[in-house]
This record gives C-alpha cells, sequence and structure tokens, in this order.
C-alpha cells in the first residue's frame, strides 16, 4: 500500500499497516520529514511511535519516498491521510491538498487498486474525488471513505486497536480489499461498520462534533457550578456513573483545542450552510462560543483577585493543546498566555516537550524549561495542560523558591489541599466555592 501525506495521521498509519504485517510506502513531498522518518526519527512527540518505527524498519515493511515511484504501481491500496486546515478565507476545510494528492497520484493507479480517504473532510469530497479522477482517467475509481479515529498521545494504540473500523465506499470491490486488509483486526472482534461514501464521511464529523458538544456541555454547567455555587467535578462524577452519560470527555476547564475538533466543528458548520441548512447550526455555534469564553475565565479569575494584571508574573503551566504532545494548534493554554499578555501581564511558559514550536511561534511569550527556576516570583501560575508531572508536582517544593501567589487550575487535575496549605491561593475553574472563599479572603486582605 501507499500512505499519502505523513503528519500525525499518515505517519502513525503507515506505521501501524505496517506493525500488522502490510508492506507500506510512505509519500510527502516534505523531503525534511522523509529524511527523518527514514533515518528512524518521527518529526512530532508521539509516545511509543518511535520504536514501533524502528521495528518496521528493521524488518523491511516500510519505506518512505517523496513522490510516487514504480512500487506505487503494485499497490492494493492508497492511503490518502493529508491535512485538511481550515480555509484562510473561511470556515469550511481547505481541500485543496487532497485534489494535489490524488492528481500526483493517478499516473500510477492501477485500475483495480483501491483510494482509500482517512483524512476528515466536508460531505461530498467523496463524490467530487470520484468525478474528478473520471474525467482524468475515463474510469469510475475504486473509492472507499475510512475515517480514523486516533487520539493524539495515544495515537499508535488507537490505530492497532480501534473501537470501530468504518469502510464506506463507492463498490463491493473497495469494500472487500479494505475488509482483508484488517482481517486480523475483524476476526479479534473490532466492530465494522460498512456504509456508503457520504455516511462514512460524516461518521468522523459527527464523532468530533459530538465529543466537542460534550466538552462545551460540561463548561457550560462550569459557568452555572461557578455562580451558583457548586463543584462541576463532582457533578461530572455523579452525572457519568450513568451509562447513557458517561463519564469520558466531561473534564471542564479552559475547553477543546488541537488541529481537529476546533477546524472539525467549524467546517461542519460551513458545509451545513452550504446545504441550506442554517437552522441547524446553532447548536454547533454555541459549543464553539462557550469553548472560546471559557479560555478568558482565567485571566477574568485573576483580575478579580488582582485587579489590575499590569507587570504581574504570570507562569503558564503547559503549552501543548493537551498532555503527552508537543502540538500546539490552536491551544487553549496559549492563548490564556496571550491574554495575559493583552493585559499588560509578563508571561512564562513552562512545557515538558513543545517549548521550541512556542519560542518559534509567539515571540511575546517568555519560555523556562526548568520547571522550578520557572515558578520563581510569579504571583499568578495557570494550569493550562494537565502533563503529569504538573499533577504531581509537591507544592511545598516550589513555594520555597517562589512567594505563594494565585495558582488557576484550568483542568481541575491538581490536589487544592496540598496547594492550599503551602499557601496559595487556589482557584478551579468550575468551582463555585472556591470563587466564594478565596473572593472574601482577598477582599479581607485588601479591607
Ligand atoms: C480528537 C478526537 O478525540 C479523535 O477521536 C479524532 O480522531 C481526532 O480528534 C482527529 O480528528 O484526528 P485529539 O485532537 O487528539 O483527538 O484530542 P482529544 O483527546 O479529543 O482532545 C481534544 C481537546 O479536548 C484537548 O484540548 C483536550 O484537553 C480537551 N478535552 C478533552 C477537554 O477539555 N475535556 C475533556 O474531558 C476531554
Amino acid at each position: 500500500m501507499t500512505v499519502i501525506g505523513l503528519g500525525y495521521l499518515g505517519a502513525t498509519s503507515a506505521i501501524a499497516f505496517a506493525k500488522m504485517g502490510h508492506q507500506v510506502l510512505g509519500i510527502d513531498p516534505d523531503q525534511a520529514k522523509v529524511r527523518a522518518l527514514q533515518s528512524g526519527s518521527i518529526p512530532f512527540f508521539e509516545p511509543g511511535l518511535d520504536n514501533a518505527l524502528s521495528e518496521v524498519k528493521s524488518n523491511g515493511k516500510i519505506r518512505f519516498a517523496s513522490s510516487h515511484d514504480d512500487e506505487s504501481r503494485k499497490a492494493n491500496v492508497h492511503f490518502l491521510c493529508v491535512g485538511t486546515p481550515q480555509s484562510k478565507v473561511g470556515l469550511s476545510a481547505d481541500t485543496s491538498y487532497l485534489f494535489t494528492a490524488v492528481d500526483e497520484l493517478l499516473p500510477y493507479l492501477a485500475k483495480d487498486s483501491v483510494i482509500a480517504g482517512k483524512s476528515t473532510v466536508p460531505v461530498g469530497t467523496a463524490d467530487l474525488l470520484i468525478e474528478h479522477i473520471r474525467n482524468i482517467k475515463g474510469f469510475l475509481p475504486h473509492l472507499s471513505w475510512n475515517p480514523e479515529f486516533l487520539q493524539e498521545g495515544r495515537a499508535l494504540e488507537d490505530s492497532l486497536y480501534p473501537n470501530r473500523i468504518v469502510i464506506g465506499s463507492s463498490d463491493r470491490h473497495s469494500t472487500w480489499t479494505l475488509r482483508q486488509l484488517y482481517r486480523n483486526q475483524i476476526e479479534e472482534g473490532i466492530p465494522v461498520v460498512e456504509t456508503d461514501l457520504r455516511t462514512a464521511e460524516l461518521v468522523k464529523v459527527a464523532a468530533n462534533a459530538f465529543l466537542a458538544t460534550k466538552i462545551s456541555f460540561i463548561n457550560l454547567m462550569a459557568e452555572v457550578a461557578e455562580v451558583a455555587g457548586a463543584d462541576t467535578a463532582e457533578l461530572a462524577k455523579a452525572i457519568g456513573y450513568d451509562d447513557r452519560i458517561g463519564s469520558k470527555f466531561l473534564r471542564n476547564g479552559i475547553g477543546y483545542g488541537g488541529g481537529c475538533l476546533p477546524k472539525d466543528l467549524r467546517s461542519f458548520v460551513a458545509r451545513s450552510r452550504e446545504l441550506g441548512l442554517e437552522d441547524s447550526v446553532g447548536l454547533l455555534e454555541q459549543v464553539e462560543a462557550i469553548n472560546s469564553r471559557r479560555r478568558n475565565r482565567p485571566v477574568e479569575i485573576a483580575k478579580e483577585y488582582f485587579g489590575s494584571l499590569v507587570g504581574k508574573e504570570v507562569l503558564i503551566l503547559g503549552a501543548s493543546f493537551k498532555p503527552d504532545t508537543d502540538d500546539i494548534r490552536d491551544s487553549p493554554s496559549l492563548e490564556v498566555a496571550e491574554l495575559f499578555v493583552g493585559e499588560g501581564a509578563v508571561v512564562t511558559v513552562h512545557d515538558p516537550m513543545s517549548l521550541p514550536k512556542v519560542s518559534a511561534t509567539y515571540p511575546t511569550l517568555r519560555t523556562q524549561p526548568d520547571l522550578e527556576t520557572a515558578f520563581r516570583n510569579k504571583e499568578v501560575v495557570v494550569l493550562g495542560t494537565e502533563w503529569g508531572q504538573y499533577k504531581q508536582l509537591d507544592p511545598a517544593s516550589v513555594s520555597i523558591s517562589s512567594r505563594p501567589g494565585l495558582i488557576i487550575d484550568g483542568r481541575n487535575a491538581l490536589d487544592v489541599a496540598a496547594w492550599k496549605q503551602a499557601g496559595w491561593a487556589f482557584m478551579a475553574l468550575g468551582n463555585g466555592f472556591h470563587q466564594v472563599e478565596e473572593k472574601s479572603q482577598s477582599s479581607q486582605a485588601v479591607a
């Protein structure tokens, strides 16, 4: 097979397919990326992927190139894994990389080979690709849409042991070919949904839209809890025991980010509008509005506590959009950091993996790789990304080197009692009790 596009999705899929025993040619026009993979290094941080790459390289199952070659002609399946980023001029997804990838593939496409899309696309894209290929080649291609549901930070595991396999196809040969490819997983009992192309395209967008809705729902409850004086984490635990609701994706905080949920939601809104469904997009617009409001909350809390933030020394813990990745695309934590800069604060960011990326793209933010030094003299600390090392941090040890100030837990991940005992004023998003308690303490201090 070929796997076209070697970003998070493509590189992980290529390595996972090779681990499953298939013969893989990974293709990406970015020569630096190809050279890195050829030499056995992964161009981003993803746990376990480097070991898996050296395993499949050593048994000759994988090869990387910057363009197609004769091997491409022999492939039974060509996986499209290129990016579909948000368009520069609107909310919709830019699918041009897909069409470029297909144009480059066509001279090598055998008539009975299957093209299988994994990229996340607006519903109807596969139909456009079929038309495009038919116009150029003069025959109807075998096309499948086979969305991927991997989460960064656990991408390899999700690819090898997915909770479902979705195969949307234009024809039976495509479905049969993909079933063969996933034969071992299907035999192990992983459920398969065989469907049409449009449903398969929609499944992926619907899954991400639902996850985003779940997060914004709990963040809406957090807004209520903060004002009414209740605890959202306890509330999430209690409703999560109902297995119709489920406990996952109910962590309130500064909201969702990353390269997928935000842009997929916007693209879904744009596509629904194109389909004339203006009334239907209201829910999704609210989901996004709640998500962006929550990013303002740490600054609001700090302003309630200190009044002005001009010149305040602020530390943001975590820069990646979630733990166990160095991906900083649409990171809630970094938006919070920039909002503090906007208030005139002096902002330092700590992160275990992504500081080089932060320095390269956020000139207004200082970075400090040593955690203890980062804490020194900080008046406000915000937990933006719940890396394990922050959860395990002993507040007493950092409080020696820094005057305890205000800590805002943007991910509901820290031990409230331990931080308070070390002298910090502690506030967690979505916890009305902290607000009430600490506000009255700080006003007493002012009085
Ligand atoms: C997401 C989906 O979870 C995957 O199933 C999908 O395959 C992927 O997008 C994709 O489309 O490629 P990912 O972007 O890796 O995966 O991240 P998630 O684990 O979904 O987290 C997204 C954001 O939601 C993060 O910023 C995280 O901190 C936040 N989040 C997650 C919460 O704020 N609360 C929660 O309870 C869970």
